[in-house]
């Protein structure tokens, strides 16, 4: 799209936080007679894509699901090809993410990571740790339900020791130990390639969340189809449960 045809959207009005369930990758390869392994490549230049777009946008925190706790299920060969694209692009891109001032933060059990990847990753976000731009969260090795059961964990070895009480425990010291501590909830949670589930993507975080599916393609995701969401977001009600 020409940069001039833009629609110029009210800052105020738009996402502070947008959510990305990145799905569609093995469609869009199968859909040409290609392995799997191209659609995931091209699934990184469509995120590539995308946070150029948010941060144009000024659209302050993305959020994107890049590997789920379930997705240890696929074939070896896949899951090694998704870890390998992983490092490499963490390797090529770091410097350009730095330069773009974006804090990387990563969501997710690392401790379940490959060792090598793990280090890498902390590296890139203590690198990036005090940049002020776009807050890019890359959930990797994430479930909503292994986030909660870790938050329980954290909050239960406090109390045993000592160092906080029962009675202490509400929504927000809870939200406090999970992985998007410090961060607003998305206000929009899109999801590619048609399916109307959540796939144990950030499970508390979506209570109101503004939920968009479309059927493209991940590596068809652009910015003309990031337009429609945010058009189709600033027509919703959100009403947070209140009266109308
Ligand atoms: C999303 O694309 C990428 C990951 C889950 C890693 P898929 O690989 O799930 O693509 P489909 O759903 O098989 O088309
Ligand atoms: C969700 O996609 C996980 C990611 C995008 C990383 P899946 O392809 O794993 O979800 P299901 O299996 O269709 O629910
Ligand atoms: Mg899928």
């Amino acid at each position: 799209m020409n940069k001039k045809n833009r629609p110029h959207y009210d800052k105020e009005r738009l996402p502070k936080h947008v959510a990305i369930i990145m799905d569609g990758n093995g469609r869009w390869a199968k859909k040409r007679h290609l392995p799997r392994q191209a659609g995931h490549k091209a699934g990184i230049t469509a995120l590539k894509r995308t946070i150029e777009t948010i941060m144009e946008l000024g659209i302050p925190v993305l959020t994107v699901y890049a590997f789920s706790t379930e997705n240890w299920k696929r074939p070896a060969d896949e899951v090694n090809h998704l870890m390998n694209l992983l490092r490499e692009n963490l390797h090529n891109e770091l410097s350009d993410l730095h330069e773009n001032n974006i804090k990387l933060n990563i969501l997710g059990d690392l401790q379940g990571m490959p060792a090598g990847l793990r280090e890498e990753l902390l590296k890139a976000c203590e690198t990036t740790a005090e940049n002020t731009g776009l807050i890019l969260n890359i959930a990797l090795n994430y479930g909503g339900r292994n986030e909660i059961v870790r938050a329980v964990r954290a909050i239960a070895q406090q109390v045993k020791n000592g160092e906080f009480n029962v009675d202490e425990i509400d929504e927000i010291t809870f939200g406090a130990r999970l992985d998007t501590k410090g961060l607003p909830e998305p206000d929009l949670l899109i999801r590619t390639a048609g399916e109307m589930r959540i796939s144990n993507f950030l499970l508390w975080q979506i209570a109101y969340t503004e939920i968009w599916v479309t059927d493209v393609l991940w590596p068809d995701f652009n910015e003309e189809v990031i337009f429609e969401a945010i058009d189709d977001y600033l027509k919703r009600d959100r009403r947070f449960g209140a009266a109308v």
